[in-house]
């Protein structure tokens, strides 16, 4: 089987974790967690980092920091995971759903300001797949509101918006590091901000909101939501490899389209002019004209020894919402196509170029 993602760890990642464990500092403090904190927020042009265990955990204090009352309501995509909306109705919060865009799969800023009533507090956006949503508008209705935005760079690391990095934009921001992650510390998050107040509540809600002067006293409720040294001297590494992961992440879509270009029933993943994409997934959708669905085209890429991944089932969509009673009888015509006919093929950092070639011709081949 060609596996859809497989993490690339070098003997640099070897040698930083295991100076860290020889070092002792194997819980959650230590020199590589200040490293990654401070490097990944610079990198990514905030003033304030603070490393967390997971993308979802990230989400969840970025939503916290919002102090939602019950009933405010967050604008957000329908087409993204369930950690997003999830963070939301666990702060008491309302998602309010956005269709995505046709082109670039991205939220579609035209239906946001429709959508934005008394109670709206903020806009999460999310990067969908590598490429960046089209910021400026978000930001220009935001501020005309006097809206928070939430960037989910989760599967944007590296990417760019007009030269600006995707995580950087918003007041707020969140990445994962999970093992398919274009940066990996095994599991891990990170939430960014631009304002130091919000960079002190996060550190504090991470830490189950232990005080410096009176460590067991108490002034809100907290989440162990810590990341380990251990698991950021893995980001430290992969940190400083990051134009390289990019680039490859990048010449990897490159030889697809290149090859894909010409086949008849399938959308290739775009890039805007405004956009640097950096594939954290390299989806296509199957023309509906071919009869076929994802699912199908799924099947036969398996047959072929070609592993494969599903794209996301709208948050609309999910019993778990519906049996709350959120999203009834509403209905988003793209992200449910992109449900029904996208998947995304291997990509990983692992891929040799006979890999990409092999999986292009089996692609080729279903459709011909
Ligand atoms: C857009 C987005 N947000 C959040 C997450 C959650 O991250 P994690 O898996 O680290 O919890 C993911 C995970 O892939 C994601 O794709």
């Amino acid at each position: 089987m060609i596996p859809v993602s497989e993490p690339l760890v070098t003997a640099r990642e070897i040698e930083l974790v295991t100076d860290c464990l020889k070092s002792g500092w194997i819980s959650s403090a230590g020199k590589y967690l200040d490293q990654f904190e401070s490097g990944w927020a610079s990198y990514c042009n905030m003033p304030y980092g603070i490393a967390v265990s997971n993308g979802t955990t990230a989400l969840q204090i970025a939503v916290r920091l919002l102090d939602l009352k019950p009933g405010d309501e967050v604008i957000m995509p329908t087409f993204t995971i369930i950690s997003c909306a999830q963070a939301i109705t666990y702060c008491g919060g309302v998602p309010v759903l956005i269709d995505s865009d046709p082109h670039n799969w991205q939220m579609d800023v035209s239906q946001i300001e429709s959508k934005i009533t008394p109670r709206t507090r903020a806009i999460m956006v999310v990067h969908i797949y590598g490429h960046p949503a089209d910021m400026d508008p978000i930001m220009e209705i935001a501020q005309r509101h006097g809206l928070i935005v939430i960037e989910d760079a989760a599967e944007t690391h590296g990417a760019e918006y007009k030269g600006k990095k995707c995580g950087g934009l918003g007041d707020i921001s969140i990445f994962s590091f999970y093992a398919n992650k274009l940066v990996t510390t095994g599991e891990g998050g990170m939430v960014l901000t631009k304002r130091g107040d919000l960079a002190e509540r996060a550190r504090s809600l991470r830490n189950l909101c232990f005080q410096k002067k009176q460590r067991f006293l108490h002034n809100e409720l907290g989440y162990n939501f810590r990341l380990t040294n251990i698991q950021a001297a893995l980001g430290v590494a992969q940190l400083e490899r990051i134009e390289q992961i990019v680039e490859r992440k990048r010449a990897i879509a490159h030889t697809y389209s290149e090859r894909l270009k010409d086949v008849a029933g399938i959308e290739l993943p775009v890039e805007e002019p405004w956009a640097k994409n950096v594939y954290w997934v390299y989806g296509i959708i199957i023309k509906e004209r071919t009869g076929m669905n994802a699912s199908e085209f799924a099947l036969q890429l398996a047959q072929k020894g070609i592993e494969t991944r599903p794209f996301f089932l709208g948050m609309h969509q999910q019993p778990a919402f519906k049996k709350m009673g959120f999203f009834k009888r509403e209905s988003y015509p793209v992200a449910e196509k992109l449900f029904r006919q996208g998947l995304y093929i291997p990509g990983g950092l692992t891929l040799t170029d006979e890999q990409i070639y092999q999986v292009s011709r089996a692609v080729r081949g279903i459709l011909k």
